[in-house]
């Protein structure tokens, strides 16, 4: 993993969701090559959580207190990373349900001043602006820092679950050096301002 400054500089925490309730899964491959290319530019410690095998344990929970320990820790672990890197397929011209649902139990000012890297796929290139629309406000809802270019890749990018496009290797390259200014350790913020 590459150098960050300080030789005692502890890396940073990079924990990563992908929303797809499928295994393999085109949402994973595209976080993981995500997570590989910050890796080459910013010492990281990666942890990706996947819906595809956490969903399950939180799909029939309506409130954070009924939750199992295991997700708890998915919640901490998400509330406490120096980055994020967030992505989810397109279902029916959204994110998916789970995707959402995992965030609804997020704490409401957890993500305040939290950088993001927003990433989503789909069967064509027509729901691209899901990054734009959904993932984008719901992160400016949590105050998050939001990184300004997102990751959106179609079908026709991944060969056998697996990134091949040129174009898309570049623009993980191209969103992580404009989002490198944002990317820092965490201080968690004391909100001033209550309410929704
Ligand atoms: C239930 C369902 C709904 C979908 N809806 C859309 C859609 O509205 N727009 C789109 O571009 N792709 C849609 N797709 C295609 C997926 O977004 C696409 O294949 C995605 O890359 C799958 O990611 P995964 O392999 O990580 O599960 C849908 C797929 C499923 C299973």
């Amino acid at each position: 993993m590459a150098a960050r400054g300080g030789a005692s500089a502890a890396p940073l925490r990079v924990v990563a969701v992908s929303g797809s309730l499928h295994a393999p899964s085109k949402t994973s491959a595209l976080v993981n090559e995500i997570l590989a290319a910050l890796s080459r530019q910013v010492d990281i410690e990666p942890t990706l959580f996947e819906l595809s095998e956490i969903g399950p344990q939180f799909a029939g929970a309506l409130v954070r207190e009924e939750l199992p320990a295991s997700v708890e820790e998915v919640l901490r672990a998400i509330e406490n990373a120096d980055l994020l890197v967030v992505a989810s397929p397109v279902y029916r011209a959204s994110i998916t349900g789970l995707f959402k649902h995992l965030f609804d139990f997020v704490g409401q000012y957890a993500l305040m001043g939290k950088p993001v890297l927003l990433a989503a796929t789909g069967g064509s290139d027509r729901h691209a602006l899901i990054i734009e629309h959904q993932l984008r406000p719901l992160f400016g809802f949590f105050q998050a820092l939001t990184l300004p270019l997102g990751v959106y890749a179609s079908d026709a990018d991944f060969t056998d679950y697996a990134v091949s496009s040129e174009a898309l290797h570049e623009r993980i390259e191209t969103a992580i050096s404009r989002g490198r200014p944002l990317i820092r350790r965490f201080e968690p913020v004391s909100p001033h301002v209550t309410g929704w």
